[in-house]
């Protein structure tokens, strides 16, 4: 296997809650590596951690402790004029179409502005890029001279692609990109990022809480629950053979064609809330909305193991609910 494109070790990010008094632990312990060109989707409710951890990736937010590693370099030991320059190949594009997009600008100027902040190319050249850019993300000429408000959320979406893309990064995270977007045209904006990764060699780190959309796009899925990864494998393998008690009950929330809801037919509802990330529960953190939990559960952590040739888990009865839903 060649270097990841990006590793996380034992990866933590916590937060002061707004009174000061507890710490959110956000992200609490997380490991994986992302190969060049995977896309890798991370999936999990609200409130799980996923975009602590994509803004983390992208060295939006530094660590509380673990690592982030950019190749072999870790990118806080780099000169900040170095890091500016690694954070040029790791790029995040957001739920919001218009988060990145400033509405006095124009399309191509909102699409030529970061070449235009690093400034190494001859104005006509950075034009010239943005415009071709613009037409390899479907929009033409004509869309370079309107205002963000005369595009739908769904053109709004492929300017921020294109305006990404202009630098020609390595790696993408896409935190929730076509959430905001009508259902019809999802279909559309989730194959120009499958076109555009085979073009440009791109890697993706793809966090979604549809499960439908992680699947169409993803060759490895992590679920993540509570700030830690609760499983993590072939993406066939989690939609198909999920062994894990939550990524089971969130694959049975979704509705058909999904092959894991057919299988079992039924749908798991997990009751209760997600708890609070000050202070997760003892043991396995999935515990108190677990329905196959028992005494060990809450005494000890589960250790984060590879059951399989590349499909990790933190349970101590994998398999478990999926005998219980099949029945
Ligand atoms: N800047 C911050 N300050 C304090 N708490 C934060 C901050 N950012 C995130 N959190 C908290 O960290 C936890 C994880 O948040 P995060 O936004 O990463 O979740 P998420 O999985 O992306 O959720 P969603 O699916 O709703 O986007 C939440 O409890 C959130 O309230
Ligand atoms: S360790 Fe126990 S509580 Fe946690 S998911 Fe597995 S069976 Fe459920
Ligand atoms: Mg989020």
């Amino acid at each position: 296997m060649s270097t990841p494109i990006v590793s996380a070790q034992d990866l933590r990010i916590q937060f002061p809650t707004q009174d000061r008094t507890e710490t959110v632990k956000a992200v609490d312990g997380v490991n994986f590596s992302i190969q060049p060109g995977e896309t890798f989707g991370v999936i999990g409710e609200s409130g799980s951690g996923k975009s602590t951890l994509g803004r983390a990736v992208v060295c939006l937010l530094k660590p509380t402790s673990g690592q982030v590693l950019h190749g072999d370099v870790d990118p806080y030991s780099l000169s900040s004029a170095a890091l500016r320059r690694q954070r040029r190949d790791f790029q995040i594009i957001f739920q919001d179409p218009n988060a990145a997009l400033n509405p006095r600008m124009s399309i191509v100027e909102s699409v030529r502005e970061p070449l235009d902040i690093i400034g190494d190319k001859p104005r006509a050249e950075r034009q010239r890029l943005a415009l071709e850019m613009l037409d390899l993300v479907g929009l033409n000429a004509d869309f370079g001279r309107r205002y963000p408000h005369e595009l739908s959320g769904g053109q709004k979406q492929r300017v921020n692609i294109a305006r990404v893309l202009t630098l020609r990064p390595r790696l993408v995270v896409c935190d929730e990109v076509v959430a905001a977007l009508d259902v019809s045209i999802r279909a559309d904006v989730l194959n120009l990022f499958a076109d555009l990764q085979r073009r440009f060699g791109l890697t993706y780190l793809f966090i979604t809480h549809d499960i439908g959309v992680v699947a169409h796009v993803s060759s490895r899925i992590a679920v993540m629950y509570l700030g830690r990864f609760m499983e993590m494998g072939p993406s066939e393998t989690i939609t198909r053979r999920p062994l894990h008690p939550y990524s089971e009950a969130l694959l049975s929330a979704e509705p058909v064609p999904l092959p894991s809801a057919m299988r079992t037919g039924k749908r798991i509802v997990l009751q209760g809330e997600i708890p609070s990330p000050t202070n997760p529960p003892s043991g396995c953190r999935f515990r108190t909305r677990c329905p196959v939990a028992r005494d060990v559960c809450a005494a000890d952590e589960p250790v984060w193991r590879e059951i399989a040739p590349g499909h990790h888990i933190a349970c101590h009865f994998p398999g478990a609910l999926g005998g219980a839903a099949g029945h």
